[in-house]
Order: C-alpha cells, then sequence, then structure tokens
C-alpha cells in the first residue's frame, strides 16, 4: 500500500506518429489495449486513479470502463496541448499529499519500479521524484534528455529540442512522477507554453523545482521497463519484450514450445504442463489449455478451454469451445461459438463445427459442417456430411443421438431428428425423424445402362444419347474424352 499517493495517467493526446486514425492507447499488446497495462499496474497498487482522456476519449474511456467499472476516474482535455496543460485539466482532481503522473504509453513498467520511487520520494522527502533509463542511441527522438547544468541545477530537455551530444547525456526522463500536491499546485500554471512546438511540456516542472531549490530524487529503471510507445516500431518492440516475458514464464511452468519466437501467447492465458506448443501457434485471451495436450504448427486458440491430453492438428481455428480430454482436432479444422467437444471425440481434417455439442468417442472425421448440432455419444459421422441448419431466415438443430451412424455424403435438412444407434446410408438426404435402430435410405435409386459406356467411347452412340450424359459434342468423330 503505497499511502498518500494517487495517480494521474495521461491518455489524451493524439498519437500522431502512428498514421492511424485510432488512439494508440487502445491498441493491443499481447491481447490487452495498452491503457490497461497502466490501469491495472495501479489497480495492483491499490491506487486511486484519475485518467485524462481527450483524443477518441469515448473509445478509452469504454476500454478502461469495461475493465474497471467505475474505479477509475476521468477528466478530460479537449484541446491537446501538451502534457502539461493534461495535468492541469486534472487539477481539481487532486486530493492526495502526493501524486504520480505518468504517461499512459508505458506497458512495461513494474510495481516493483513505482515502489522504489515512492521509497526514495519518501525517504529523501523530495519535491519531486522522477525515473530515468540509461539510452545512447541518438534516434532516441522520443525521449526527453535529463540535463544537469554547471551550477547542478537540473533540467528535461525535450529530444526536439535538444542539441547537446547525445553521449554525454545518455539518460531520458522515462515519464513517470511523483510530486508534492502543494508544491505541483502552485506550480503547474508556471509552465510556459514551447515557441516552437505551442505545447506545454510537463517536463518543465524538473527545471521549476531545480531553480528553487526544491529537493529532486530520481531513480534509474532499465530502459526496457520504461518504453514508451509511440510508434508500431516501438509497439512491435514491446510486444516482443512482453511475449518473449510470457513464453519464458510458461516455460518454467513445464511448457514446451517447438519455434518459441514465432509463438503468439497473449495475457490472461493458462498452460498445463507437459504441453507442446508448435511453430507458430496463436494463444489468445481467455484460454485455458490442460496438462500434455499438444498444439501443433499453425493453430489458433481464441477464449476456448483445452482438458488434458488434447489434440489440436496443425491449421485449426478454435474460438468460444470447449475441447473435452483426449479429444482431437484437424487438420484444418474450424470450431466456432460455443461448441462443446466431449472427451475422446475426433473432429478431423476440414471439419466446421458450429454452436454445436459433439458428445464423448464420437467422430466427424472428413470434410464436414456440423452447424446447431447436438450429437450424443459413440456417433459417427461419414465424410462429407452437412447439417442443413439454415433455412434462409431461421436456423434449427439437428439431433443425432447416442450410437447413431450417418453415413457419407449426407445431407440433415434441419429440424431433424436420427434417434439412438439409427444408421443412415451414404448420399442420404435425410429431412424427417430416423426411428432408433432404423436404416434411413433418402437417395435416388441406381440405374445401370449396360454396354452404354463402350458405345460412347466408340463414338457410335445417337446424338440424343450423347445429350443425356452432357459432355459429347454431336459431331461424330468426337471422342469421350481426350487421350482415353
Ligand atoms: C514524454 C516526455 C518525455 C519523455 C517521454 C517518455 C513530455 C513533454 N515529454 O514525451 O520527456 O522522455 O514522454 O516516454 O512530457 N498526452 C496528453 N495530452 C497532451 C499530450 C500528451 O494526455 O496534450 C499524453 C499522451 O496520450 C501520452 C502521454 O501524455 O500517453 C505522453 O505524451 P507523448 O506525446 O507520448 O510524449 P512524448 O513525446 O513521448
Ligand atoms: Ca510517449
Amino acid at each position: 500500500m503505497l499511502r498518500n499517493l494517487q495517480a494521474i495517467v495521461l491518455a489524451a493526446g493524439k498519437s500522431t506518429p502512428f498514421n492511424t486514425d485510432k488512439t494508440k492507447l487502445v491498441e493491443k499488446i499481447c491481447g490487452q489495449e495498452m491503457i490497461l497495462y497502466t490501469t491495472r499496474l495501479l489497480e495492483s497498487l491499490c491506487m486511486p486513479t484519475t485518467v485524462v482522456v481527450g483524443h477518441q476519449k469515448e473509445l478509452v474511456q469504454e476500454v478502461i470502463t469495461k475493465k474497471h467499472g467505475d474505479k477509475v476516474h476521468f477528466v478530460t482535455q479537449e484541446e491537446q496541448h501538451g502534457t502539461a496543460h493534461a495535468i492541469l485539466c486534472a487539477r481539481d482532481s487532486f486530493n492526495e499529499e502526493h501524486i504520480l503522473i505518468m504517461n499512459g504509453d508505458m506497458p512495461l513498467v513494474s510495481g516493483e519500479i513505482i515502489e522504489k520511487l515512492y521509497t526514495k520520494h519518501m525517504s529523501t522527502n523530495s519535491t519531486v521524484s522522477f525515473i530515468v533509463a540509461h539510452n545512447d542511441d541518438p534516434s532516441g527522438r522520443f525521449y526527453g534528455r535529463v540535463v544537469q547544468q554547471e551550477n547542478n541545477k537540473i533540467m528535461i530537455v525535450e529530444a526536439k529540442e535538444f542539441n547537446g551530444d547525445f553521449n554525454d547525456h545518455c539518460f531520458i526522463n522515462a515519464g513517470i512522477y511523483i510530486v508534492t500536491k502543494s508544491f505541483l499546485q502552485a506550480n503547474i500554471d508556471e509552465i510556459e507554453k514551447d515557441e516552437t512546438s505551442k505545447q506545454f511540456y510537463f517536463t518543465d516542472i524538473i527545471k521549476i523545482a531545480s531553480d528553487q531549490n526544491q529537493p529532486i530524487t530520481t531513480i534509474q529503471a532499465p530502459f526496457d521497463r520504461i518504453r514508451g510507445i509511440n510508434n508500431f516500431q516501438e509497439l512491435w518492440a514491446a510486444e516482443h519484450i512482453k511475449r518473449s516475458e510470457l513464453i519464458k514464464y510458461w516455460m518454467d511452468h513445464g511448457v514446451r514450445f517447438s519455434v518459441a519466437q514465432n509463438v503468439h501467447i497473449d495475457l490472461d492465458v493458462t498452460i498445463g504442463s507437459g504441453t507442446y506448443i508448435g511453430c507458430g501457434v496463436h494463444i489468445q485471451r481467455g484460454s485455458s489449455l490442460g496438462k500434455n495436450c499438444f498444439v501443433h504448427e499453425f493453430s489458433a486458440i481464441e477464449n476456448s478451454t483445452l482438458a488434458d491430453s488434447v489434440t489440436i492438428y496443425s491449421h485449426c481455428i478454435v474460438k468460444d469451445t470447449h475441447i473435452g480430454s483426449y479429444a482431437k482436432v484437424g487438420p484444418f479444422a474450424h470450431i466456432t461459438e460455443n461448441t462443446t467437444i466431449q472427451a475422446h471425440a475426433v473432429v478431423g481434417n476440414f471439419v466446421e463445427v458450429k454452436r454445436s455439442v459433439i458428445g464423448a468417442y464420437s467422430k466427424a472425421k472428413h470434410l464436414t459442417y456440423l452447424g446447431d448440432a447436438d450429437i450424443g455419444a459413440n456417433v459417427n459421422i461419414g465424410a462429407g456430411t452437412i447439417t442443413c441448419n439454415h433455412d434462409g431466415k431461421n436456423k434449427h438443430t439437428t439431433t443425432i443421438k447416442d450410437g447413431a451412424y450417418i453415413g457419407s455424403n449426407n445431407t440433415l435438412v434441419a429440424p431433424v431428428t436420427i434417434d439412438e444407434n439409427a444408421f443412415t446410408a451414404a448420399g442420404s438426404t435425410i429431412t424427417s425423424f430416423v426411428p432408433k435402430d432404423a436404416l434411413a435410405i433418402g437417395r435416388a435409386r441406381q440405374i445401370n445402362k449396360d454396354g452404354y459406356a463402350a458405345k460412347l467411347r466408340t463414338g457410335k452412340q445417337e446424338q440424343e444419347d450423347a445429350s443425356f450424359i452432357g459432355a459429347v459434342k454431336t459431331n461424330k468423330d468426337t471422342k469421350l474424352s481426350e487421350g482415353t
């Protein structure tokens, strides 16, 4: 608990270097919007939090409110005139004795860093404390440089205005400050507009404090922890760091990654030990994988649960689905929309399943569409079976009870029920109830025309017969098929 400390997060800016319409603060990093890294961090530190919103404020507020309810307080900065102006807009929210101010575009900051800053701020009785990091990359054009003058005064010079030697000034301003309320209230108005950029820089508060001989303290943090995200390159770098941390965490918990650098894992995912994750796999938010599962290359699992010992072969999409233990899925299966695949079931290649239940030990191994299907245990669905669940307007259920056997290439026209242990013949169109233990045959009867094919091949067939098969031209010399 960080006593007498509140947080103000700056999230009103325009995100211009991203070159997109959307505010960067809702861009996702490992499946979570950037701003939530900051608000969740502050929540974990039990800090009362105010977020300054402005540019696309509805979007930012919506994301925060969805996560935190009404626990986070908002103030609006209608026009964005810089970070000092943003804090000025939050002036009526200054309540606690000490105020933590931080940029909203810093997704890698840890609780320990904030705690360290707070501890030092309190133990040194400082007026202003802020975090610095070492960055000797002169292209660090988004970071303010910490400049200590000969008279020991310190200031932060924004990179745009900095014309000193980057090698002599390797310390950058992280964008996280703790300021005493009284000093902030008395001095926030004193910050003047920068003549070149026409912005009010909050960083000038350091010079003001220094000129007043106020106690100022800093702590140093690793640069990777305090990276600000100002464009897609920086977002990519931050996501890489975050994702590597997640993968290393799961490795330490017994998960094997075949090509770890090609795997996408989101936050808030769980993976059981003994599980194998192949190359290019995506495990997205809300997913939980049991122990000893196999997820083969290029499959994506989103908001789904896998029990223990499930196998997902390559190139599957599994979304909003539960898969029971020892079930096998894929390759190239597409399972979505609140589907349950029960234990030991098999959903094979090129099978799509939507809003359905597939019972234990049931199998749909090849080229099948099952939509709105309620399938019992030990059912066999033949290759090429299609549930016709949509009548053009409404969707209907296909019910297939335990032990039923659906022959290959069936069309099951819903609503329809196939009762326990019934059979349907291959190639059937099933439109009505099939009773228990019955065999349903719903297809045209076969006719054989003796010698017909041979006549076609020799080209002696009459014109009307040729048109019957639709494949032969009227010219008597034309063969049925070239090369045969
Ligand atoms: C800022 C610091 C810089 C520091 C860097 C660290 C200033 C002037 N500079 O620069 O010294 O090294 O962070 O990442 O503070 N925002 C508003 N209203 C505004 C302008 C910005 O709310 O009018 C918000 C943005 O949404 C963002 C945060 O403030 O979340 C920082 O703004 P940004 O433009 O990213 O500042 P930097 O140029 O990165
Ligand atoms: Ca920034």
